[in-house]
């Protein structure tokens, strides 16, 4: 169980203008994806090189598991952080095998036949099978497959953290979204603290628990995509993630959000509701109103609470709820102000 805390942490380099990272505070909580998203020079690569003191803060904490990292001796610390970047940096003289053994013989502590069998077990575990790849060359494997090594890389001593910048950002539309599928199936299995940089935003929200929105070294704003998606703080984050994007909203948005309490349900005479599971998206759902051309979905309940029901216009108003809560914000402001001049 392993939680980050950055506790107003600060970079700054030199005589710059600004800082890099400027006081910085949020809690990853353990086993949780947190992505960091943000515009080019935000802060996001100082931050995460920070966690394991490849960069040393000039002030503030990062409190791992209750333990301040700058107390620690970075050796040891990055003993149990692995490190994932776009550009791999697989050694190209050594084969696959021996590329994924290197962190673990350098910190130490394994058997071969351990080894050997940890190896193929990563190999598994990110989807190459071991007797096909382990003995190949990098130059013998496609840019994912050389990421789907450096991703077995970082988890050979078995980290409780992960940090990965960029990890997927070299690869072809289809390959990442297969290594965001790979990344959520290991998630699954062997849960780590994972902090993940990324300019897609589509990433982001399939991949993240939360997300740390970055602007000019500040943190603007943590939440769950939805929050983001629905609650956006300002204009320059509800940009970034496209809270204006319908199509967006339609996806991340699940069913029962959109669960309308007004609805007085089927009446006794008719057909009973299809129903829909409430973590399915208000995407789905829409598609199975359009295809049931019932009037209403039941939600899928799994205790004995009244039924909730999803209608077309149910979704509709909780896609325009966003908006219309700018447009009172907005009129709200404008009558202040008309108010509160002399
Ligand atoms: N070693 C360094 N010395 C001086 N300034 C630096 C150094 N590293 C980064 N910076 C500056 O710190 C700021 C944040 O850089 P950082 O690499 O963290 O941004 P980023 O959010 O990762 O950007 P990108 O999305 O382009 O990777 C930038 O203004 C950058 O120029
Ligand atoms: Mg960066």
């Amino acid at each position: 169980m392993t939680e980050i805390a950055f506790q107003a942490i600060t970079k700054q380099f030199g005589k710059a203008a600004k800082p890099a990272v400027d006081a910085v505070t949020f809690t990853v909580p353990a086993d949780h994806t947190c992505m960091l998203v943000g515009k080019s020079g935000a802060g996001k690569t100082t931050l995460l090189r920070m966690v394991n003191r490849m960069i040393e803060p000039t002030s503030g904490k990062i409190v791992i598991a209750g333990k301040n990292v700058l107390e620690e001796n970075p050796i040891e610390l990055r003993r149990h952080i692995g490190y994932v970047i776009q550009q791999v940096g697989l050694f190209p003289h050594m084969n696959v095998a021996e590329n994924i053994r290197v962190t673990a013989e350098v910190t130490g502590g394994w058997t071969k036949p351990r080894l050997a069998r940890r190896v193929d077990e990563l190999l598994d575990l990110v989807g190459l099978p071991p007797v096909e790849y382990r003995d190949r060359f990098p130059r013998e494997l496609s840019g994912g497959q050389q990421q789907r090594v450096g991703l077995a890389r970082a988890l050979t001593t078995d980290p409780m953290i992960l940090l990965m910048d960029e990890p997927f950002g070299a690869l072809d539309a289809i390959t990442r979204s297969q290594m965001q599928d790979e990344l959520l199936r290991i998630q699954r299995n062997v849960r780590k603290t994972i902090l993940f940089v990324t300019h897609d935003m589509e990433e982001a929200l399939k991949l993240g628990d939360l997300i740390a929105v970055m602007h000019q070294g500040r943190l603007m704003q943590l939440g769950a995509p939805v929050d983001l998606l629905t609650h956006p703080v300002d204009d320059m984050v509800a940009q970034l993630v496209g809270s204006d994007n319908m199509l967006r909203e339609l996806r991340y948005l699940t069913a029962s959000t959109a669960a309308d309490a007004g609805y007085p349900g089927p009446f006794p005479e008719a057909k009973p509701c299809p129903t829909c599971p409430p973590g399915s998206s208000l995407l789905d759902a829409m598609l199975k109103l359009f295809e049931t051309r019932a009037p209403a979905l039941a939600l899928e309940s799994v205790d004995s609470l009244p039924a909730r029901y999803i209608t077309l216009a149910s979704i509709i108003s909780t896609l325009t709820k966003g908006r219309r809560r700018e447009g009172e914000l907005e009129s709200a402001t404008a009558t202040g102000r008309a108010s509160g001049s002399p």
